[in-house]
């Protein structure tokens, strides 16, 4: 029987998980790869606190690089987290002529480039699936499914702690903070939300999902990111009254200007599939001339799905130890990020209840060259929203368009600008 000999570094969430799937799961793994897949080290700087490492098959350190240089490892599972030294010893991992399998996507949205050009010239893989929406297939099927394809547009939920505070403020008429409070308790927010909330975990999944569907290089520096913190229930009740409900996409298109990659809060028809996606759950909807429109769904994080994409890529080297790496990017596109794009959007402004305060925000609009479709103003105390939705309008002339709105004496408090998107209608 064939061995496959993992090193793990970093023996957390997600290690705990693959340690406990690869033990519970040994039989069907040996009989599904023909390999016998251990473990014979793990890593972990704080491994003496952990009664679950104590008394295992394996050898336990805190010495990683040791742990990378064993003779008796063939893979090394990066699951730390953070850019270093996860960056270091992934690429100490490879220059030893190890396979690498990581979940850490802030580490390939920055350096991947650097990443995979060492593995191409050391004929190593590099296993991310787990880096993009946990147990969804998003990564396998960039790569391998629509390998063919011509990708016009995707469209993803892929933060788990967003969708859930959206989904609970849709659904129960609840403020921001209740909704983050909840998400605390149930463990699908972190104490200090912030990498979340911001948008910036979404860019940095979406960076590696545009870089494996457009094949060019996209950072996260190259994604234009707008967060969920501003929401209000109103902004809610009135996506409701549009036939709408409001999600995080993560959104990459590919137009004649250049790639438009953008993560932001925005109104879709309750109507479309990426709707239906509540609570925790992540989602992939992408469109292709040739497979047409797809959707993939399901859990995006968490112990077990997560390890359960980590343990695919092992698996898949497993099957395949000698294999021909995969690349990260060929080179082969040259298109630029488009930096302007044309939107409907929809507006919340917080104001004073004053005579002329509906025209003064209509005129500098229209100064900006962007037409009122529709306009609804909330009775009650001072200040007032007034909402706005525009018919579409270039996001410079809006930005613009909102400076000086923003700094009037009747506005109260920033203006709340979402787009409304048609995912699958180019
Ligand atoms: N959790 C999820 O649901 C999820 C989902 C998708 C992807 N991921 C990715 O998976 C990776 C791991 O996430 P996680 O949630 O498992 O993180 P975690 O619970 O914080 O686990 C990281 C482990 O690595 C150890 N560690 C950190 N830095 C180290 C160092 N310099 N030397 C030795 N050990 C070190 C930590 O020790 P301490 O206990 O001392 O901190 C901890 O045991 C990250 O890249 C994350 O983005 C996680």
């Amino acid at each position: 029987m064939r061995e496959l000999r993992i090193a793990l570094l970093g023996a957390g969430t997600v290690g705990g998980g693959l340690i406990e799937l690869i033990q519970n799961r040994a039989q069907a793994l040996q009989a599904r790869t023909g390999t016998e897949i251990k473990i014979t080290a793990v890593a972990d700087r704080s491994h003496r606190k952990k009664a679950f490492l104590q008394n295992q098959s394996f050898d336990v350190s805190d010495d990683a690089i040791s742990v990378i240089e064993r003779d008796d490892v063939d893979v090394v599972v990066e699951l730390i987290g953070g850019l270093e030294p996860a960056r270091e010893w992934v690429l100490h991992a490879l220059k030893k002529g190890k396979h690498v399998v990581t979940a850490n996507k802030a580490l390939l949205a920055n350096h991947g480039k650097e990443i995979f050009a060492q593995a191409a010239e050391v004929g190593r893989e590099i296993g991310f699936e787990a880096a993009v929406a946990g147990a969804l297939p998003v990564v396998r099927n960039l790569r391998r499914v629509w390998v063919g394809s011509d990708m016009h547009e995707m469209f993803g939920i892929l933060n788990g702690t967003c969708n859930f505070i959206i989904t609970r403020m849709q659904k129960e008429d609840m403020a921001y903070e209740d909704a983050l409070k909840i998400a605390q308790e149930k463990g699908f927010a972190e104490a200090d939300p912030a990498f979340d909330v911001s948008g910036r975990d979404a860019a940095q999944k979406l960076a590696i999902l545009s870089t494996l569907a457009f094949d060019h290089l996209v950072q996260e520096s190259d994604i234009r990111v707008e967060g969920i913190t501003e929401l209000s229930p109103l902004d809610h009740a009135m996506a409701m009254r549009m036939g709408k409900v409001i999600r995080l996409l993560a959104v990459a298109k590919k137009k004649s200007d250049g790639y438009h990659l953008r993560v932001h809060p925005a109104l879709i028809s309750s109507k479309h599939l990426l709707a239906s996606v509540e609570e925790e759950n992540n989602a992939l909807f992408t469109d292709d001339p040739y497979s047409g429109p797809t959707m993939i769904v399901g859990r995006g994080a968490g112990a077990f799905p997560t390890a359960s994409a980590v343990l695919s890529d092992i698996a898949a080297i497993a099957r395949n130890p000698e294999g021909q790496p995969e690349i990260w990017v060929s080179g082969s596109q040259s298109m630029q990020c488009a930096s302007d794009a044309s939107y409907r959007f929809y507006l919340r402004f917080r104001t004073l209840d004053r005579a002329g305060v509906l025209a003064a925000i209509s005129k500098v609009l229209a100064d900006h060259e962007i037409s009122i479709a529709t306009m609804h103003q909330e009775e009650g105390p001072e200040p007032v929203d007034v909402v706005i939705v525009t018919h579409g309008a270039r996001e410079s002339k809006l930005a613009s368009a909102l400076d000086i709105i923003n700094a009037m004496e009747i506005i109260r408090a920033p203006t709340v600008a979402l787009r409304l998107e048609e995912p699958g209608q180019g």
